[in-house]
């Protein structure tokens, strides 16, 4: 009897050690990934000629687009050279405000949906940044390259697999930074954690939660043309998964010693956005492909795991989530920040009484103050007061830009590269795979294709 319950107990270790691994790839639904083309290498730690004035030209100038405009005329060492947009008054407006604060008119650019190639052909600019919907952002952002231009294009930068791929090549091909401008990952509480994740103090991440948890009902009708409500309608899956999926990336360190395998999502059916459409626009839709919530989760090669969710459509708080959990410690953003440290700081009164629930809570408030300020990201340090003034939700879109105009001044590797790019959006059409058949797991590519370990933890360069 005692043999059998250590041979027993032998299996569920065996079993236990390779849970994080498929048993066998059929299990998987495999992703394509494209041979790298001849002559083509990665872009790992990218560095061009320094830009010392970055000459830039927006694309998109809606309810996003003008807040960046604005950041970049608080950076020194930026000339504003076009504007963009399908309407005349979009760039009429932006261009008063530029005059507004003192700065030379931006040529303009307006009428249709094909007059972007102008800007990206135009000599005189270093950088395109694209805030259009996302339909245009991948073939604006490879024109972009192709014509020599850096390009930072709005989250998400591509919706399928074709445009990831193709985002990457030409990357690759014309040696031009393609980066997303995913925002959150500047974030006070993000970038202090991911300080925090650094120097070890929550131990080693073995799971994280991301989400895009926003009710857009007051937005929907204001969007250019539709274009979020229709996407939504006709796409299954979670259309906006770099929020989330961006922090918890960093902190693992994707594709900088570690990368995503597979995922398996979930979603439930949709009820209140076809209600919206029925009540605000007297719309009777039977074929709503989007689910209501959509939940994934994803496996790590070094065993790790991540949920991220998108909810677009009920009426809840916003939320991001964002939550780690180390071995030494768990860090929560959403509702409530805070930090929860391992058990040597424990009382041990607490941990031996069980009927207690509290033995792990979050740190009193001004430990949760003193921790940030001490693991404060070297990053933010000098531009934090600047960035909550200027603003962008709450300084972090202004980090973000200082950021991508600092190390194109300097000819440094951007802080997010063309395959965080790649991993943060392949959740949109992989997750689409995944929910189309039965929640299967799908195959996540190594968008580096075989240059995920080179690198050893992400750093921002300075
Ligand atoms: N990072 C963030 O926090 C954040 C927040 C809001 C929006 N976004 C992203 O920003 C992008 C824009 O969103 P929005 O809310 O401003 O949408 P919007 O509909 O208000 O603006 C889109 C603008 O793009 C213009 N446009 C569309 N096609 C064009 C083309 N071919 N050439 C030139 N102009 C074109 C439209 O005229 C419109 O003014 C989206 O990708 C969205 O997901 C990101």
């Amino acid at each position: 009897m005692k043999k059998l319950i250590t041979l027993f107990s032998v299996c569920l270790l065996l079993f236990s050690c390779n849970s994080q691994q498929p048993k066998e790839q059929s299990y998987v639904i495999k992703t394509p990934t494209p041979e790298r083309p001849a002559g083509q290498t990665d872009v790992l730690e990218l560095r061009t000629d320094p830009l010392p004035t970055v000459r830039v030209a927006f694309i998109g100038l809606g309810m996003r687009g003008p807040g960046a405009v604005n950041r970049m005329t608080h950076i020194p060492g930026v000339e504003i050279i076009a504007l963009c947009d399908v309407e005349q008054k979009n760039t009429e407006k932006v261009n008063k405000m530029l005059e507004g604060r003192g700065f030379p008119k931006a040529q303009e650019f307006y009428g249709d949906t094909s007059v972007w190639r102008k800007v990206t052909a135009l000599p005189n600019v270093d950088l395109i940044y694209v805030a259009t919907d996302w339909k245009s952002h991948a073939t604006i952002g490879i024109q972009a390259m192709k014509d020599g231009k850096h390009v930072a294009i709005e989250v998400p930068s591509a919706m399928n697999m074709d445009e990831i791929w193709g985002l990457i090549n030409t990357s690759e091909q014309t040696r031009k930074h393609c980066m997303q401008l995913e925002n959150c990952v500047y974030d006070f509480f993000e970038l202090t954690t991911l300080n925090m994740t650094q120097q070890g103090l929550l131990g080693e991440i073995v799971h994280g939660e991301g989400a895009y948890i926003h009710g857009l009902q007051p937005y929907w009708d204001e969007y250019w043309n539709n274009w979020r409500m229709d996407y939504n309608e006709k796409h299954r899956g979670d259309l906006y998964p770099t929020h989330g999926l961006g922090p918890v990336c960093q902190a693992m360190n994707i594709h900088r010693g570690d990368k995503l395998n597979y995922l398996v999502s979930v979603d439930s059916k949709q009820i209140s956005s076809i209600n919206y459409l029925k009540e605000k626009r007297g719309q009777d839709v039977t074929e709503f492909r989007n689910g209501e919530h959509t939940s994934t989760l994803i496996s790590t090669e070094k065993g790790k795991s991540i949920l991220i969710e998108h909810n677009v459509n009920s009426p809840r708080p916003y939320n991001r989530m964002y939550q780690l959990t180390g071995t030494k410690g768990f860090a929560n953003k959403y509702p409530i920040e805070g930090y929860a440290l391992g058990s040597e700081e424990l009382d041990p009164a607490l941990t031996k009484n069980h009927e207690n629930l509290t033995a792990h809570d979050f740190v009193p408030e001004d430990v949760r103050k003193a921790l940030m300020e001490k693991y404060k990201h070297p990053i933010a340090k000098d531009i934090e007061e600047q960035a909550k003034q200027v603003g962008g939700h709450g300084g972090m879109d202004f980090i973000m830009d200082y950021r991508l105009i600092y190390c194109l001044q300097k000819g440094l590797p951007l802080d997010m590269d063309v395959y965080d790019l790649a991993e943060w959006c392949c959740l949109i059409p992989l997750t689409a795979v995944s929910l189309d058949n039965n929640s299967a797991p799908v195959e996540i590519p190594d968008f580096t294709r075989g240059g995920w370990n080179k690198l050893q933890g992400l750093k921002f360069a300075q």
